[in-house]
């Protein structure tokens, strides 16, 4: 059967699309892209206000990220372990630009209701990349 070829293949295609579409980047290159985007530099301490308090929902980011995210966060739902978020404290963050836009989208709209702006996501990205050991 002919068919019988298919999953494989379009498994192998998947595969060189994500790839593909990894975009690896850097953490000063997302806050360069974000400022760009803003039209104005990010504002570390005004990052950190927004990073650390609730924006009128159930959570803040701290709430899965911690107040200071320098070592892997829990997941305030499910409890499951996630990455560490400051980039001195882990090499594998801000790396992927579009692992970046998934997250950011996603965490913004639970805490804040709505997509962050690019201000907020230079303020933030600003203030993560001040975070040193
Ligand atoms: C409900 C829990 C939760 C909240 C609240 C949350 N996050 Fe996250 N965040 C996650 C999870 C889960 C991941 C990805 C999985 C992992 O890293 O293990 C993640 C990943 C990220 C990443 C991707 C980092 C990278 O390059 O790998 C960014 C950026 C981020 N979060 C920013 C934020 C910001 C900003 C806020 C507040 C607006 C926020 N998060 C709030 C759960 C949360």
């Amino acid at each position: 059967m002919r068919l019988k070829t298919w999953p494989p293949v379009s498994f192998a295609l998947l595969l060189a699309l994500a790839a593909a579409t990894a975009h690896a980047t850097t953490p000063a290159a997302q806050l360069a892209r974000f400022s760009a985007e803003a039209g104005r530099a990010g504002d570390a301490a005004q990052g950190q206000r927004l990073f650390t308090t609730r924006q009128g929902g159930e959570w803040s980011c701290a709430s899965c990220h911690h107040a200071q995210p320098i070592k892997p966060g829990r997941h305030a739902a499910t409890g499951k372990t996630i990455d560490t978020l400051a980039p001195a404290f882990n090499p594998a963050s801000f790396t992927d630009e579009a692992r970046v836009n998934k997250w950011f989208r996603r965490n913004c709209k639970e805490v804040l209701s709505r997509e962050c702006s690019a201000a907020e996501k230079a303020d933030i990205t600003a203030w993560l990349i001040t975070l040193k050991p």
